[in-house]
């Protein structure tokens, strides 16, 4: 018997049960594949480690500007992947570690929801049954397969591939088409051009991002097409075949010719064959039904992280299983979706938090904003030689509260939480005005387009 059952080993199942541990509940999480999900395995962690191994390289080969001259550099992608093997298992290794140490259980099997006894959820899984008074859904996402001509038959041949196999060549593919330039789309874009393929983006929209302000979008494809990402865009991949990929684009079809296809066309929840039916969970076109404290409609179940299908990022996933285990525990908390970070890790960065300018006029709000370059901050001028990367920030006008702030440069990934938490706060631009940044940090451009806003 348990306190609580958690169906899914990624950055939701995983954190709900440390969490839930350390508060002395009786947890135990199934996985059917490996600790860590999808981000720890064949997502996030890995992509980051691909892509500094290709600013590495970047630098190195492009060295001269900074007065560092080096001689045939040149990525080893077997090196790199074999790298990432390592960071990837010390990793899940950790998490492996601390759950035991916590006295969470580990079941290494996949687990199907039978329904409710007096005594709570029910779950089997590898032969047994378990019982807990509680049930956390955390099952995650798979990448979406979309009804495109020859696109089955390609990942079956190996020709097509997704986040998972794209993580793994052993290869360098000679041509590289990408069908979405999304967030995976464009980091993996970012790591095979560096590792020497000749990429070509192919996406439905007419700009890159997907959701990010548009200058941001503009910037990222000129920084990308200088290293040589070609980009197609208002193109609609709609069939593969043997080595092509054709796309319609200005109600003409063309091709191109490649030796792999990443398939980077987004996610969507994982909820098939878990069981959910039998004790009657409400779903909408596959996601989880779930309310800001993660419950879903059936009293005792929670759902947190992809697989409830509103913000699909391992951060929310997080913050979703901490505030589920909260609420289990009889601590109201709720997740406060307006201030959840973007990150796209390519070289130059993009992050942003919070409303743009264009939707925040579009929910009625009155705004003020600033843009400002990077280059207004010493640390970026020192250590990006040409670099154009730029700040917008988007106050309330009337309220004075700061709404949102958009970057692209370095080191933004890591800084846009002071942005975050500025958000999160409500903080009025009068107060952020007395935050002390550390000189010289490329951070202090948050406080230097503070003062810029009018
Ligand atoms: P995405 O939703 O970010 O981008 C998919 C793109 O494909 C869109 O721009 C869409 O217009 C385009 N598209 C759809 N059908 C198309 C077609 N037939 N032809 C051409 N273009 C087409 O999805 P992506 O990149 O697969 O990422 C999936 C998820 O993984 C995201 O939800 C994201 O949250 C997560 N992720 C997050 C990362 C991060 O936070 N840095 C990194 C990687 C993934």
């Amino acid at each position: 018997m348990y306190d609580l059952l958690i169906l899914g080993g990624g950055p939701a199942g995983y954190l709900a049960a440390e969490r839930a541990a350390q508060s002395g509940l009786k947890a135990a999480v199934f996985e059917k594949s490996n600790i860590g999900g999808v981000c720890l395995n064949e997502g996030c962690i890995p992509s980051k480690a691909l892509l500094y191994s290709a600013k590495i390289y970047h630098n190195a080969a492009h060295g001269e500007k900074y007065g560092v001259k080096v001689e045939n550099a040149f990525l080893d992608h077997k090196y790199v992947i074999s790298r990432k093997k390592k960071v990837v298992e010390m990793l899940t290794g950790g998490i492996r570690a601390k759950l035991k140490k916590l006295g969470a259980s580990l079941i290494s099997a996949e687990g199907i929801i039978k329904g409710r006894s007096l005594e709570g959820f029910v779950i089997a899984a590898g032969g047994k049954e378990y019982v807990g008074k509680f049930l956390l859904i955390a099952t995650g996402s798979v990448s979406v397969i979309p009804p495109i001509e020859g696109l089955k038959e390609s990942l079956n041949t190996g020709f097509a591939l997704t986040n998972r196999e794209i993580l793994e060549l052993k290869q360098v593919p000679g041509e590289l088409a990408i069908i979405g330039g999304g967030v995976i789309g464009l980091e993996m874009a970012n790591y095979y051009c560096a590792a020497g393929s000749k990429v070509t983006v192919i996406e439905m929209l007419d700009h890159i991002g997907g959701n990010v302000d548009r200058d941001i979008s503009k910037n990222l494809q000129l920084s990308l097409e200088k290293i040589g990402v070609k980009f197609l865009l208002s193109s609609k991949v709609t069939k593969i075949s043997g080595r092509q990929v054709t796309f319609e684009k200005n109600g003409k079809e063309q091709a191109i010719k490649a030796d792999k296809v990443l398939l980077s066309i987004g996610r969507k929840p994982f909820t098939e064959g878990i069981g959910l039916e039998n004790i009657g969970v409400y779903t909408e076109r596959g996601r989880i039904i779930t309310d800001e404290m993660c419950r879903t409609n059936v009293a005792g179940a929670y759902a947190a992280g992809d697989v409830n299908g509103v913000s699909m990022l391992a951060h929310t996933a997080y913050r979703e299983a901490e505030v589920a285990v909260n609420n289990i525990l009889g601590k109201k908390d709720y997740v406060d979706y307006d201030a959840i970070p973007a990150v796209i890790y390519t070289n130059p960065e993009v992050a942003s938090v919070g409303l743009t300018e264009e939707a925040a006029r579009a929910r009625g709000i009155s705004v003020k904003a600033a843009k400002l370059s990077m280059n207004y901050s010493g640390r970026y001028a020192a250590e990006n030689e040409g670099g154009d990367g730029f700040i917008k920030l988007v106050a309330d006008a009337e309220g004075g509260a700061l709404l949102g702030c958009h970057m692209v440069g370095n080191y933004s990934s890591e800084f846009i939480v002071a942005a975050s938490m500025m958000v999160q706060m409500r903080m009025r631009i009068a107060d952020i005005k007395k935050i002390v940044f550390p000189h010289p940090t490329v951070s202090e451009i948050i406080r230097e387009a503070i003062f810029e806003l009018q």
